[in-house]
């Protein structure tokens, strides 16, 4: 689908027709990641329209991931219109990037203004454990590097946004410090908040140990399969951006393992060279940590709406 033929009018049209006044226009948007569906959960008058009801919206196909757009209220009061993505679509089911970032212009286009994009990412850092939330501050875009998968290229979707967009301001500096304040309020622990660097690689494998050392080394804190293509266009879009990632898993960095000096050792004492195989990340291993996160998350993320919708 070439940009400048995306079905907005149709889109925007389906949601007008399904939608009461006081849902319609969202302030924020929230993407919620592997596993993190259930944040939509604290929204109140919740109208769920299914993508598959959408024109332009891919299909999502990832076990942990719904495929609806969520619009409710958050906290007290009249209540604060948001519209909350359970689901998102990734390079690595196949849809080209138009797609990917279809949903974050259509979120603009019905006037929202903030977005917070979360996701399950895995721990570069070996000061943040599975179960820590980062605050993203900034991202490596390893395909900048290795290939072209940028959601800009091709023709601009308006004339209106710049060739060359800046990233150097991509993240919030307001709605980060609103999250650090909002762990301070709901007095959690100072380190269930903490803010790093997100490196963005397209899966669908894991990193290899070189991979993982390569990244590390590159000054990345997190590494996960999503958000920077969901940042870039929303940033096109004007729209302020924060990303929460939750760790759900170190990445294992270990010291290379050297089977020549285990047969080494092996031949002179005669003892056989021990076959333990190196650890591996599953799927379920990331959703299940995700599960256990998700109220302090939904706190975090209706504590930053409120702050930012006064
Ligand atoms: Cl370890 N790697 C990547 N690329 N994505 C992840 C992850 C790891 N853990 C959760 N998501």
């Amino acid at each position: 689908m070439s940009s400048s033929s995306q079905p907005f009018a149709s889109t925007l049209d389906v949601l007008a027709s399904l939608l009461p006044e006081h849902l319609l226009k969202p302030r924020f948007g929230i993407v919620c990641g592997s596993g993190l569906s259930t944040l939509a959960s604290s929204l109140r008058d919740v109208v769920e329209v299914p993508y598959s009801s959408l024109q332009g919206f891919g299909k999502s196909t990832v076990a942990g991931h719904k495929s609806s757009l969520a619009f409710g209220l958050i906290g007290e009061g009249k209540g604060i219109p948001v519209v909350a993505m359970l689901g998102r679509f990734h390079p690595y089911e196949g849809h080209p990037l138009s797609t990917v970032v279809y949903p974050i212009r259509v979120l603009a286009r019905l006037g929202v203004k903030n977005l917070i994009i979360t996701n399950a990412a895995g721990s570069l850092n070996p000061k943040f454990p599975a179960g820590t939330i980062v605050v993203i501050q900034d991202h490596l875009a390893i395909p900048n590097l290795a290939g072209p998968l940028n959601p800009l290229l091709g023709p601009q979707i308006s004339p209106n946004f710049p060739r060359f967009l800046p990233l150097s301001d991509a993240y919030s500096v307001t709605l980060r410090q609103h999250a650090f304040r909002a762990v301070h309020a709901l007095g959690l622990p100072d380190d269930t908040l903490q803010e790093g660097v997100y490196a963005w690689v397209s899966g669908p494998t894991y990193e290899t140990p070189a991979e993982g050392r390569f990244l590390r080394a590159s000054g990345a804190d997190v590494v996960g399969m999503s958000t920077v293509p969901e940042v870039v266009a929303a940033r096109e879009e004007g729209l302020e951006v924060m990303v929460l990632s939750l760790v759900t898993n170190a990445v294992v960095i270990p010291e290379y393992r050297s089977i020549k000096e285990e047969i080494r050792r092996e031949l002179a004492t005669g003892k056989p060279a021990e076959l333990k195989p190196a650890a591996t990340v599953s799927h379920e291993e990331v959703l299940t940590v995700a599960a256990t996160k998700t109220e302090v998350m939904k706190a975090i993320v209706a504590k930053i709406v409120e702050a930012g919708s006064v």
